[in-house]
Formats: C-alpha cells, structure tokens, sequence
C-alpha cells in the first residue's frame, strides 16, 4: 500500500463494471405477457418486436438476434462461406479468433494502430496471402475502425469484411449506424454491456438474402417441416431475453449518458499526467457510447508500471482489469502462428504492456471516478 497518501480504501469492491438492472416490476409485467401468450421461444412475439425495435435503434437494413455474441459471429463467418486465412486483429476478447477456429479458419494476426488500438488498416494489404477470405475488424472499446481504408483494401482483393462490434452498440458514424460497414457486423448482448439481454447478440446486414440465410442458420438449417437445407445450429434467442432486450433499450440512452459525464471526470481529473494516455478522441462526427474507460500507462515516463498501477488499486479495493493483455497471440493455440511473432505485431505487444480499463458503469458516483484518479495520481513516482 502507497503510504505517501491519505487516502484510505474504498469500503466496498468497486469492479470494472456492474450491468444495468431493470426494475423487478418491469421484469414481472413482461413475464406475465409471455405466460399468456404461451411461448417461450422459436421466433415468438417479444423476439419479432426487439428485432424490430433494434433494427431501428441500431439504424440498420437488416437484424437477426441470437444467443450469445460468440455463435452470432461463427455463424457470420458461415453465412459468408469464409476459409482458408482472415487477417484480424489480436488486441480483443478471446471469441474473436475462436469464432475462426471453430470455422477451420486460420486468424493471421495484424498489429494495431497505437491511438485508436484497432486493427491498423495500412497493414492490412500485406497480410494477404492467396488463401485469405476476409478482414475480420473489431471497433475496440467501440472506437470505429477506420471502415473507408478498410472497405478499400476488402474491394481492391475481392475479401469480405465482418466486424465484430460486440462493444460498438449505438456508435454511429455521421449518422450512420456502425453495423451497416462492411457485410455483416455482430454486436454482443452480455450482461456487462452498454446494452444487454443477460446473455444475447445480433447481426446486422444490409442484404437481406444473407440474413434469410443467417436465419436459417441459427435454427439448424430448418426450412420447413420437411426441409433441412444446410447445417445449421441453435443461435435462437428466448423470449424472456427478448423480452428483457424491450424493457432495456428504456435504459440505453440513460446509461449512456451517465457514461459521458463520468469520462469527462476521468479526463478532467487524468488529462494532463505525464505518462498516461487517456481513451482516444473520435472525429466530431462519431457518436460514441462511452462504454469503456481506458487509460494507457508508460511506465518510462510515469515511473510506475501498468501491473503496479492495477495491483495497487486493488489495494484500495478497485477492480480495473488488464484488456486486452495478454494478447490473443499469445494464447498457447494461437502462438505458433507466423503472425504471432511479436515482431509482427510491436504496437499491440506494447499497447498490451500499458492498457488498463477503469471502472465505468452509470451507478458509478462522479466522487468515487475522482478518489480512483487521486489514487492513480498519487502512485506516481
Ligand atoms: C470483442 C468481443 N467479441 C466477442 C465477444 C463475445 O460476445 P458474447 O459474450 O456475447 O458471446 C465479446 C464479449 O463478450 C467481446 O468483448
């Protein structure tokens, strides 16, 4: 414990996150719905209104909701008949490289752009080989790929782009929904995000032939009572996590919200602290989501490491977490890869080294955000 301050712990644990409840009265009323309406799943009447609802929220062409964001993106990648290699990124959560596994696909790893920590779109061209297939993206943290290099590099070698915008839900750039780039984009539905079903996701699409296939997909490949048209698998969304989906898109804007003011306490209170960088700032025209907190620590200049900065914290009993490190090229099934090798991908091992998520959720009291930044400070050294 730092004894050059005064500051004492925190009485109880303050985690990373805390999902968004909605009141238990809500929850019952929709409950009761469902009871009466006698269906509990397979395309029931509270999934066709939040597929409706999202499809608008989201400003999207097309929408098909699933179970989890993980099946959404492996049945994205079956939708599109992708194999043989996918250049991605390895600065994200683990399901975004197994979702490629799980297809056969080999991920082959491009390094990252040191401000935003996307995929670095100018090194995308030379990780293509003969067997590539498509660009899997993610808006990490929900700061937008650059989707114009990206589309560009996609169209000049005839690959498909998927981005995973399990963290983007709501970003949109210049008024456009984030999940109309590219072919198909999935957003996650975890409990610990902005926006969520308990557990949930979606694909967003602009062609409707591929959500007809994508719906198909995610229900075992069922056409009909006597058709079976192609392996599909069970990605169905329930009906009272639809149902939940309904009563929290009330809540999305409002969580938001309290998300924005609390980044600016922690820019007001971090900005300026030689050796840390702060969440990278978006073009004027990209409406953010203010999900995620993250400070990067340059242990050079702030004379403390990032692990010393998270140990301490914990001291105080505030749960940051370490995302993304270690990177998914250095799983045990990823590292053997040629495009592991750290010496392909410098800026995301160095990122890695420095990032830390602060804790960040609407219930969040401005106060607390200040004493976190004043035990931050105060490690300096
Ligand atoms: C970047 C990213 N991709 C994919 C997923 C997987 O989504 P889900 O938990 O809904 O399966 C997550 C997190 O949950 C994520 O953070």
């Amino acid at each position: 414990m730092n004894t050059m301050t005064t500051l004492e712990p925190f009485p109880e644990r303050i985690y990373v996150t805390r999902p968004v409840f909605p009141t238990i009265d809500e929850v019952t009323e929709k409950l009761q719905d469902i009871w009466q309406s006698k269906w509990l799943t397979n395309n029931g009447p509270q999934h066709t209104m939040l597929e409706r609802e999202l499809t608008e929220f989201l400003r999207v062409p097309c929408l098909s909701l699933f179970n989890n964001g993980t099946i959404a993106l492996m049945v994205a990648c079956q939708s599109l008949r992708l194999s043989g290699e996918v250049i991605t990124t390895p600065f994200t959560f683990a399901a975004t490289p197994h979702v490629l596994s799980w297809n056969n696909i080999t991920p082959i790893f491009c390094d990252i752009d040191a401000d935003t920590m996307n995929i670095d779109a100018d090194k995308i061209e030379s990780m293509i080989t003969p067997h590539t297939t498509a660009i899997l993206a993610v808006h990490v943290f929900g700061t937008p790929c650059n989707v114009d290099k990206i589309q560009d590099v996609a169209d000049r070698y005839g690959l498909k782009v998927v981005y995973d915008a399990a963290h983007a839900f709501g970003v949109e750039i210049d008024g456009r929904g984030i999940g109309t780039f590219g072919d198909i984009s999935m957003f996650s539905f975890h409990a610990t995000k902005l926006y969520h079903t308990l557990e949930g996701g979606a694909l967003a699409m602009n062609d409707v032939n591929v959500k007809q296939r994508i719906d198909l997909l995610k229900n075992f490949g069922i056409k009909n009572e006597e058709e079976v048209v192609m392996p599909g698998i069970n990605g169905k969304l329930d009906e009272i996590r639809a149902a939940i989906g309904r009563i929290m898109l009330g809540y999305v804007e409002g969580e938001r919200l309290k998300r924005r003011r609390l980044h600016a306490v922690y820019d007001e209170e971090l900005a300026g602290v030689d050796g840390l960088t702060l969440m990278p700032k978006t073009a004027a025209d990209v409406k953010l989501n203010w999900q995620y907190y993250v400070v990067r620590v340059d242990e050079k200049i702030f004379g403390r490491s990032r692990d010393y900065v998270y140990d301490e914290l914990r001291n105080y009993n505030v749960f940051a977490r370490k995302y993304f490190h270690p990177l998914c090229s250095e799983f045990t099934c990823y590292r053997q890869l040629n495009s592991s090798a750290v010496a392909n991908l410098p800026t995301a091992n160095a990122v890695a080294g420095q990032v830390l998520s602060l804790p960040m959720y609407g219930a969040l009291a401005e106060d607390d955000v200040r004493k976190i930044c004043a035990l931050i400070k105060s490690f300096r050294r």
